[in-house]
């Protein structure tokens, strides 16, 4: 075949690789090592890591000094805009009057005037019954600490996870699902279904090591997979990407070996209120960080904007297929099964 012959004269240096053509259903099977209690294991681990109360719950760039926006996390409305210099202003969602959405309200001077009665809140005076909560702006995602959400003990920043010391460029999609957050962690924690359920995205993937013990210190519970990258045609990226989870919400992908040392994709699960039947909506909000020393990524990082909702469309399309795994686990476990 072409591509085999291709294969053979492709130098291995090259980050680009040409993907062998493998049928889907001619992969190697991966349900004998990606099991259930690996997999629970690794989610229970995950559940008992401190958020500190924070919880993402936007783009840093979706918050703006010229409209407020409006959020929700865990059914606690929220209100989130920029004061004038800049930093970020998070609070609750209903005006302290008689509760008009200040996610309508207009801002004025880096404040908010609710459109109800006008009044003004965000000043800093306090004496308006309405109480700034304690924000954090991290350059790709905003956080807010909802202590009586959260119900663990306080601290003052969130735990960002860690990401590309140099240039980098970063999207960040936004999607929902009818499920818990422990259901999109888990999807995450199990690396053995990327080939075979999104094999327009990967192939050749294999887990090189996993997490099998009941117990294991934070710096070892990992998961180390190769995988191959599909940038569509033939063509692939081989890389090494590690799984950790640095939160009890928050599942890290980062490059350590191949194109892209050190990209991350974080992805945050946060609970929304749930849907008018009572079952449970979470948000998946997802940054990847993509670095590179290659001189034409500088080229890419100007064309941000250009990229970026290439790279939403990426995850948004990885994310409907996940949405289904992490809602069916949902069903099953509400079930009873
Ligand atoms: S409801 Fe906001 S000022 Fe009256
Ligand atoms: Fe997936």
């Amino acid at each position: 075949m072409a591509t085999d012959r291709l294969t053979d004269r492709w130098p291995s240096r090259w980050p680009v690789q040409l993907v062998p053509k493998t049928r889907w259903a001619r992969q190697q099977p991966t349900y004998r090592e990606a099991s259930p209690a690996v997999i629970e294991g690794a989610v229970k681990r995950a559940s008992t890591r401190a958020s500190g109360n924070w919880f993402v719950f936007a783009a840093s760039r979706s918050v703006t000094s010229s409209t407020p926006l409006g959020a929700d996390v865990g059914g606690i409305e929220l209100v989130a805009w920029r004061r004038e210099d800049g930093s970020l202003v998070v609070g609750p969602g209903a005006c302290p009057h008689l509760g008009a959405p200040l996610a309508l309200a207009k801002v004025d001077c880096g404040t908010l005037v609710c459109r109800w009665h006008g009044l003004r809140v965000g000043s800093g005076t306090g004496r308006t019954g309405w109480d700034e909560l304690p924000s954090y702006d991290d350059g790709v995602l905003c956080w807010v600490r909802l202590d009586q959400l959260g119900g663990e003990t306080p601290t003052d920043v969130p735990p960002v996870p860690e990401r590309p010391a140099g240039p980098a460029l970063d999207a960040v999609a936004v999607l929902t699902g009818a499920c818990e957050p422990v259901d999109i962690v888990a999807n995450r924690l199990d690396p053995w279904h990327g080939a075979w359920f999104h094999p327009y995205s990967f192939s050749d993937l294999e887990v090189v090591s996993a997490p099998t013990e009941i117990h294991v210190a934070e710096a070892d519970d990992k998961f180390l997979v190769k995988v191959t990258f599909r940038l569509g045609g033939p063509f692939g990226v081989p890389v090494l990407a590690e799984f950790t989870c640095p939160g009890p919400r928050t599942v890290v992908m980062r490059i350590v070996e191949g194109e892209g040392l050190g990209s991350v994709v974080e992805t945050h699960a946060t609970p929304l209120s749930p849907a008018a039947d009572g079952t449970p909506r979470t948000a998946v909000i997802e940054a990847t960080v993509a670095a590179s020393e290659r001189p034409g990524f500088q080229l890419a990082r100007s064309a941000g904007r250009l990229l970026r909702p290439a790279m939403k469309w990426t995850a948004g399309r990885l994310w409907r297929d996940d949405l289904a795994y992490a809602e069916r686990r949902y069903q099953l476990r509400s079930r009873g099964l």
